[in-house]
């Protein structure tokens, strides 16, 4: 028997009490169906932007439009004052659609083809992170056509393990991300050459769902030596701090939850080294994704099937891997609830439709027991849901709806069996 409560149920009977009714919006708007709570990422953003603030004064949150690109989302961040960082040349005319001013937007990703470079220079963005030397030629040759300087960075990679799943680091040396420090160096050099560049920050970001603090407060320390080297021997003083996304948020009620105090002690303590090294404070960004957005989804899915394949009870439903591939892809937990019943619990494999033995969305799932047509709710499922869904099994993808301030609308419809095929020539 768990001791500690069971915060997923909580909620679900939080929304009830504000008159959300899941299963309700599920007859409506059909199966499998996205739902997104904005007061939750209304709340997660302020949180993060009041701790923050404690310690902080000029900073900048771009959050990570990789872990959900809804338009109705962006623009609700975007009205909240959050800024974005976008990866390819299609995040980029997300962010223009929900109206984030480019001044507000981070340019990272590392294989930028020379096509979204120019777009993100024409479109003048705040800053563009490289994590090739060549991409400042790229940045150079564009910027001097368009007659502007461009405010660049370089991605450092330090060298730095996480203990998060592996798919998901990104900031040690096998890694494909950033540079290293020599050749971190090198690029700053070259850069500070370019006369179309403008040498304006640094970049580090070392995985996704993390719940440590210490390799965040390692970064820190690396950031802050690497500055003072970069003035000494180049004579350059950044004017840009950012030190990527990547907190972690818990997927069952064991999981320990992102220490946000510690993590501000660390900001702080950048806060202060600081003033030893830069003539006026760096704007300080930070590009949170899953924890800004994670959990405030969920993926509702009607159950087709149940059956019992030797001494197992699988429940099979409507939505897949396709919808939500994170279980599939690296064996991620999304709690699961049965919105239809209160009958005793029982033992359960939850599979979807896709034809792959991996497109499971939880083995031996506490359930309260369940038959054909009953409504599941898999947790969770605001970052990396959507945006990593796909039409694999030819399968149109979930409608989405929001609600924000007691509403709740359709923000993106069900695709249709012609919108799978509507690029086709024929
Ligand atoms: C460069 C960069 N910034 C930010 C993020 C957001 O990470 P998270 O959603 O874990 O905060 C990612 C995710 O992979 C990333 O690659």
């Amino acid at each position: 028997m768990n001791v500690k409560s069971d915060f997923f149920l909580d909620y679900i009977g939080k929304l009830r009490d504000r008159g959300v009714d899941l299963n309700y919006l599920a007859e409506k708007y059909g199966t499998p169906l996205y739902f997104i709570d904005g007061n939750v990422v209304k709340q997660n953003y302020e949180n993060l932007r009041n701790a923050i603030h404690e310690v902080y004064d000029k900073f900048l949150i771009c959050y990570a439009y990789k872990a959900n690109t809804c338009i109705a989302l962006l623009k609700l961040l975007n009205s909240l004052g959050a800024g974005a960082e976008v990866v390819s040349g299609g995040e980029l005319y997300a962010a223009k659609l929900a109206g984030v001013p480019m001044d507000k937007v981070v340019f990272d990703g590392v294989s930028k083809s020379p096509g979204e470079l120019s777009y993100a220079v024409f479109e003048g963005v705040l800053l563009i992170n490289i994590e090739n030397i060549d991409e400042l030629y790229w940045i150079n040759k564009f910027a001097e056509e368009f007659n502007i300087k461009v405010s660049v960075g370089v991605r450092v990679n330090f060298d730095i393990p996480t203990k998060t799943h592996s798919n998901i680091s990104t900031g040690a040396r096998i890694h494909k991300f950033g540079l290293n420090v020599e050749n971190a160096f090198k690029a700053y050099s070259l850069a500070s050459k370019l006369s179309h560049v403008h040498v304006a920050g640094i970049h580090v970001h070392i995985g996704s769902q993390i719940t440590d603090i210490q390799p965040y407060s390692m970064v820190v320390d690396k950031v802050l030596s690497f500055c003072t080297e970069l003035k000494k021997l180049l004579g350059l003083e950044l004017e840009i701090i950012d030190l990527g996304g990547g907190f972690g948020i818990p997927y069952s009620i064991e999981d320990s939850v992102f220490p946000l105090n510690d993590y501000c002690k660390v900001i702080e303590k950048l806060e202060h080294a600081s003033k030893e090294i830069f003539t006026s404070q760096p704007l300080l960004i930070i590009e949170p994704g899953r924890f800004i957005v994670g959990n405030a989804g969920i993926l509702l899915t009607r159950v087709n099937y149940v059956k019992e394949n030797y001494g197992v009870k699988w429940v099979l439903v409507d939505a897949g891997m396709n919808d939500l591939i994170r279980p599939a892809l690296y064996g991620a937990h999304h709690p699961i609830y049965n919105l239809s019943s209160n009958e005793d619990i029982e033992i359960y494999n939850v599979g979807g439709p896709v034809c792959e033995s991996s497109d499971v969305f939880g083995f031996d799932v506490k359930l309260n027991r369940v038959k054909r047509g009953d409504l599941l709710a898999i947790m969770n499922a605001g970052a990396y849901g959507f945006s990593m869904s796909s039409n694999y099994n030819s399968r149109p993808r979930p409608a989405v709806i929001m609600y924000y301030d007691g509403e709740v609308k359709l923000v993106r419809r069900r695709e249709s069996y012609a919108d799978l095929f509507s690029h086709e020539i024929f």
